[in-house]
């Protein structure tokens, strides 16, 4: 049995067994009510009931080398559990399987679960989310907490975005002063109001040490936390604490507007790449992921083409224009990764100058970065505006909403998206993955990020995952189940798709 149907099977037994059982104690579980959705489900006679205190107890691992690596096989029998993967990780994924069986609910004493066979692997490699903490700066605490969530999603990639124009958020030992002074602005816009500047000095940043706690604990979770420096614009938080790395060499501001800025690194100078390169050797350092993501959208090009430095840098290097000084700089610290054995990753404006064909595209501005980059043969994770920025309206109703960005992005239209159209079938097997960003302009609080990325993160987590077969009112109805997990955990979370109900 596969597909929406067995869900459907599923919640009937649920529903059933919820009458049956009614005059109870013992809740049953809400069965296969599983996000994402697992490849096959397969219901089987029977009932496996235990204390909740001792089920772990009632786990037999096995390792089969002949599943994938972060697939599983959950089987619940009438005597037991068992759980079989080839990985560590995939016992984690069968766990957290389980766990989305048993009640959400404090105080349970004793669970009754269907007996079933899951057998389950992920569609994409690469599974993530994106948190921008420069904008506005997060905890560590809350930054595990996203993880938390993301674990929960069977997400396995948390792309940290760590330095913007706004703050620049990660300890550097070489270079103090990004986090004495670009860690600190003077003032944030209010609200959209460009000429209104609060005069709160904002900013934060995280430690060596504490980016190492973060890294472990979201590793104890099978994810891997991928950094992003961006390289070479949206740098005023760094050229604020160097300013000649610059190519005007002074006159730089922590910026307390959002947006695009006309100042950026200067490649014309030798020390920019010297510090790129030191910098990038201390996130090496701290971060084991092979990937380093290294920015590059929205780079402005107008201070370049002033600059006797850059122009004598192109002249030197024969670009014909600024896109391809820009791809000079992509192409010289991808070098410098690859020589460490890392690699990079690239918001799709590194595509204009001209890419290796060893770099990783993330497609942003639509699908289409993504699309022309696969067919290149570039790898691609899709994280699309359309389909994947969390940081839009997911209602109409904006006056009953946070103030956010803009756009309107419901969870229905998240849940659509197809990561694989306009490519054939050979040009798909170049979609590493699919991602959510949330870009916190306007998210001050962590309350607001889980505001923004729950439910929605969890659309994103069975487009990744799960890939065919999806069907939205299965989902809703498994939502229902998942919401419990979100009331326990405390996490806020947008109602519409509830209440639609
Ligand atoms: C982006 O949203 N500027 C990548
Ligand atoms: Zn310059």
């Amino acid at each position: 049995m596969k597909t929406t149907k067995q869900s459907f099977y599923a919640l009937a037994v649920i529903i059933a067994g919820a009458l049956l059982f009614s005059c109870e104690k013992t809740p049953v579980c809400e069965a296969v009510a599983i996000v994402p959705r697992p490849q096959q489900v397969t219901m089987q006679e029977g009932t496996y009931k235990a204390r909740l205190a001792r089920l772990e107890e009632s786990i037999s691992y096995v390792t089969d080398a002949t599943l994938g690596e972060e697939a599983y096989v959950l089987q619940i029998a009438p005597k037991g559990i068992t759980v079989s993967s080839s990985t560590p990780a995939g016992a984690f994924y069968a766990k957290q399987s389980l766990w989305q069986m048993l009640p959400a609910e404090k105080g349970v004493k004793a669970v009754k679960l269907p007996c079933c066979t899951i057998t389950d692997a992920p569609a994409f490699a690469y599974r993530g989310a994106h948190l921008d903490v420069c904008r506005h700066f997060f905890s560590v605490d809350e930054v595990k907490e996203y993880i938390d969530i993301l674990a929960m999603n069977k997400l396995n990639r948390f792309h940290f975005h760590l330095t913007e124009d706004q703050g620049w958020r990660i300890e550097i030992k070489a270079y103090p002063k990004l986090t004495e002074v670009g860690a600190f602005r003077n003032g944030t816009m209010v609200e959209k109001n460009w000429n209104q500047v609060d005069s709160v000095r904002y900013g934060g940043f995280y430690t060596q040490d504490e980016i190492r706690d973060i890294v472990q604990y979201a590793a104890d979770r099978f994810i891997t936390v991928v950094p992003e420096i961006e390289i070479p614009g949206h740098a005023l938080a760094a050229l604020a604490s160097y300013p000649e790395l610059g190519c005007r060499g002074e006159g730089y501001e922590v910026s307390p507007y959002w947006g695009v800025f006309p100042d950026v690194f200067c490649p014309g100078k030798e020390e920019t790449f010297k510090f790129w390169e030191d910098v990038l050797t201390e996130v090496m350092e701290l971060f084991p992921s092979e990937y380093i993501h290294i920015g590059g959208d929205e780079c402005p090009k107008q201070e370049w083409e002033k600059c006797p430095l850059c122009q004598k840098r192109m002249k030197e290097e024969g670009c014909a224009n600024e896109f391809e000084l820009q791809s000079y700089v992509t192409r010289r610290v991808e070098a410098f990764l690859n020589a460490h054995g890392r690699q990079i990753i690239g918001w799709d404006e590194i595509l204009e100058g001209g890419v290796t064909p060893t770099a990783t595209i993330m497609s942003w501005r639509g699908t289409a970065g993504g699309v022309a980059a696969a067919q290149k043969g570039n790898k691609v994770i899709m994280t699309p505006n359309s389909y994947c920025y969390l940081d839009y309206y997911q209602s109409r109703d904006v006056d009953k909403e946070p103030l956010a960005i803009g756009g309107f992005l419901p969870i229905e239209k998240v849940y659509s998206f197809n990561p694989y159209e306009g490519l054939t079938e050979q040009q798909q097997k170049y979609i590493l993955g699919v991602q959510g960003n949330v870009w916190t302009e306007y998210i001050k609080t962590f309350d607001q990020v889980e505001y923004m990325l729950l439910p929605r993160i969890c659309a994103i987590a069975e487009t990744a995952w799960t890939l065919n077969g999806r069907d939205y009112e299965d989902f809703a109805l498994r939502m229902q189940h998942m919401r419990t997990y979100f009331d326990a955990n405390g996490w806020n979370y947008a109602r519409h798709m509830f209440e639609k109900e």
